[in-house]
């Protein structure tokens, strides 16, 4: 694993963002480092997700990758704007190429044996596993990592605070994602103190 990834490894919780306006990337760095999570994917699914990404990489304090991130156009994008990683909702050779040139860490969707598989292929060992609840969840990954012993997993999608465990529990998850603790109407609303009370809930589950 790189440096990067074993970064977020170590802070156990990857949270998922979407901003709508760029302007509120800097606070929220501010409401991630008060709660203990200096972490963020920021998702290409807005337009302010470049500029978003710039100032939080600009503020210093925060690991921020890039989230759904589908092209090597995006790749670029965020890179440039000082993305250290890119996660993709599934696996896509040419975004994973253009993350080994531009020397970030790729992170891609994998949820069956065949798309682990071909991630090896492509030279990735740890995959996202996306949507995770509704792909088996936390029992489809102990399954999967039977045959694929040296990969691991960040599961995200349906998870919250009564699955949390089930998935951290695993050996083979390097952490797990989620949106619940950074909600969109919250950051769009201002409501920085509530998502820093938030992300320390999520954080002390963890402990
Ligand atoms: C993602 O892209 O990782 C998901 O949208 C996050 O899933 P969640 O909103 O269910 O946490």
């Amino acid at each position: 694993m790189s440096e990067t990834l074993d970064q977020l490894a170590a802070a156990r919780l990857v949270p998922v963002v979407v901003l709508d306006d760029a302007a509120h990337a800097r606070p929220l760095a501010g409401a991630l480092v008060e709660g203990g999570l200096p972490v963020a994917e920021v998702t290409f699914r807005t337009a302010a997700a470049a500029a978003a990404i710039e100032q939080m990489a600009a503020d210093g304090r925060v690991l921020v990758g890039a989230g759904t991130v589908l092209t090597p156009a995006q790749v670029d994008q965020a890179v440039d704007a000082g993305a250290r990683y890119v996660v993709s909702p599934g696996l896509s050779r040419e975004v994973v190429e253009r993350c080994a040139e531009r020397g970030v860490p790729a992170l891609p969707g994998a949820v069956t044996a065949t798309e682990v598989q071909a991630a090896l292929a492509a030279g990735i060992s740890t995959v996202k596993f996306f949507p995770a609840e509704t792909s088996g969840g936390a029992a489809a990954i102990k399954a999967l990592s039977a045959p694929f012993g040296d990969v691991r997993f960040v599961p995200t999608g349906g998870i919250g605070p009564k699955n949390l465990a089930d998935y951290l529990s695993l050996s083979s998850v390097a952490a797990v994602g989620g949106s619940w603790r950074v909600p969109r109407d919250a950051i769009a609303a201002g409501r920085f103190e509530d998502v820093a009370a938030m992300v320390a809930e999520a954080v002390a589950l963890t402990r």
